[in-house]
């Protein structure tokens, strides 16, 4: 099955979205090929409305950035330093020309789940890639705790029907984990390292 980030045949056929967080504006280009191109994702939009913006501090890493609307909408929005990576070589061009449209200093860059990084973070956020299937997801989540700082903080989304349940109870194992938000079976997860 073709899936979003296996893009190399699809024709290119830019388009660009006006995309409104809270009291954020971004203008975002996206394109076939790339996650929830037309626009702002319902899990995407649910974790950043209700991010606790007082506790995103320091370097942050936005896992699977797609285009681009989490680590561009916290460069907005904080001024934490900001790393955005994904594999999607054509989610990553997009992302670096809407952090040049939006005039936005993030630093994008390709890495497989965590293989570039290098830096330990004090936050890292994602909508995890669920059709990448569940050991990607899991590479993401529970991978995390490798990249943090001691006190770091997870936040991430996940459908019920993309196994929450169970993934919350694994993220438990790890993290002190608070569910921030419920809405139309997503769950907004806060996981604080310990
Ligand atoms: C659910 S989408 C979220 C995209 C974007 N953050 C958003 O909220 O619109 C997940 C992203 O993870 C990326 N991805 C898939 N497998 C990955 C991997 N192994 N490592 C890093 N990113 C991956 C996909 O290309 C996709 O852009």
């Amino acid at each position: 099955m073709a899936q979003y980030f296996d893009n190399v045949s699809l024709p290119s056929e830019i388009k660009k979205i006006s995309v409104n967080i809270l009291s954020a504006r971004l203008e975002l280009s996206t394109d076939n090929g790339v996650f929830s191109k037309d626009k702002l994702d319902f899990g995407t939009r649910l974790l950043l409305e209700n991010l606790p913006l007082e506790e995103v501090r320091g370097k942050v890493l936005d896992v699977g950035c797609g285009y681009g609307p989490i680590g561009l909408y916290l460069a907005s929005t904080t001024d934490c330093s900001i790393d955005m990576c994904d594999v999607n070589r054509r989610a990553l061009h997009l992302a670096k020309m809407n952090a040049k449209e939006n005039h936005l200093s993030v630093s994008i860059f390709e890495s497989d789940c965590y293989q570039k990084i290098v830096d330990l973070y004090n936050i890292i956020i994602t909508n995890p890639p669920i059709r990448a299937g569940k050991k990607v997801v899991y590479q993401i989540l529970m991978g995390a705790k490798e990249h943090m700082t001691s006190n770091g903080i997870l936040f991430c989304v996940i459908h019920k029907d993309q196994g929450a349940k169970s993934t919350i109870s694994d993220l438990e194992k790890l993290y002190n984990v608070t569910i921030l938000k419920k809405n139309k079976g997503f769950f907004v997860i806060k996981c604080i390292n310990r």
